[in-house]
């Protein structure tokens, strides 16, 4: 029960393959009230209701870019859960130009800025809007979740990239601030390639994510998996953990390359 006691607000539940489901089920178990959010339009698809009564949960819609449902998110959940917050989790992503298949050399610009302002301002307005208001607790912890083509070149996540670059930007720069204020930490998860709806809709999903898995020692790492990280993470074990960029991923990142991949391309090459 190491979330006794804490409360939260659980962004991007959409569906049980959602990485933020797990999360809650997990934060559930740890003893954590919550409060679920996701965009109202992607609501009336999903399936949200299920993960609130199964939690015991309010569900207060919000879409992430809008600083007024910002607003109104951060003060209703503090009515509903009696007090301030003391745990957030950023589970937003989506770029249009990704879902229409336009190449990165010929990105249309009103859907980077779209990709941008979902996947990345949307974690500095939550956090510009919960600074304002005070409402995150003393040693508070905030997560967002990201992907290593924030660091190094994945062809096929064209502007998601950038907007991964910039959500681990702004970890390190407003938790710097938001530290200095009320020694809330913010740190991002850099998460395995994991089959969800927003990781399924990039090309070529299915062998990007096999290729993870022949490379990473201990495999790709699941959605339960990094739902345990993140419960880590919002909890008073990991206290002086802040402006972090934290790799959850079977060990790839530090994998040149295993001898599993060289083995599968012999036998390609034999054929
Ligand atoms: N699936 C992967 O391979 C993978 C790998 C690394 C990081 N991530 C990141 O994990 C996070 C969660 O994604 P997921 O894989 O669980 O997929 P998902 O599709 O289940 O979750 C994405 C969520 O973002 C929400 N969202 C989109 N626009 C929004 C808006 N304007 N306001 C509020 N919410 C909005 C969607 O409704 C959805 O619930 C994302 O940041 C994603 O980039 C995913």
């Amino acid at each position: 029960m190491i979330l006794k006691g804490k409360k939260g607000i659980i962004t991007g539940a959409l569906d049980a393959n959602s990485i933020a489901w797990k999360v809650a089920q997990k934060a559930h178990a740890q003893g954590a009230k919550f409060v679920l959010t996701n965009a109202p339009v992607a609501m009336r698809m999903g399936e949200i209701k299920k993960l609130a009564s199964e939690t015991g949960s309010e569900i207060i819609p919000a879409d992430a870019t809008n600083i007024e449902e910002l607003t109104n998110l951060f003060s209703k959940s503090q009515e509903c859960l009696g007090g301030k917050i003391d745990f957030v989790l950023h589970s937003i992503g989506m770029s249009p130009n990704i879902r229409k298949n336009i190449p990165y050399t010929d990105l249309n610009y009103d859907y980077y800025a779209k990709s941008i302002d979902i996947s990345a301002f949307s974690l500095h307005k939550m956090l510009s809007v919960a600074h304002k208001m005070d409402a995150i607790s003393e040693w508070g912890s905030v997560v967002a979740l990201s992907y290593i083509a924030a660091q190094r070149t994945y062809p096929f996540y064209t502007d998601m990239a950038d907007a991964k670059a910039t959500l681990e930007s702004i970890t390190r720069s407003f938790g710097y601030h938001y530290g200095r204020f009320r020694k809330v930490r913010i740190n991002t998860i850099s998460q395995s390639p994991t089959k969800t709806t927003a990781g399924g809709g990039i090309k070529g999903f299915d062998n990007f994510y096999r290729v993870a898995d022949s490379i990473s020692p201990l495999g790709n790492a699941s959605a339960e998996s990094c739902a345990d990280f993140c419960v880590a993470l919002f909890s008073d074990l990991t206290r002086m953990v802040t402006m972090q960029n934290l790799y959850h991923d079977g060990g790839y990142s530090n994998t040149g390359i295993s001898m599993e991949l060289m083995e599968m391309f012999d036998k390609g090459m034999e054929k």
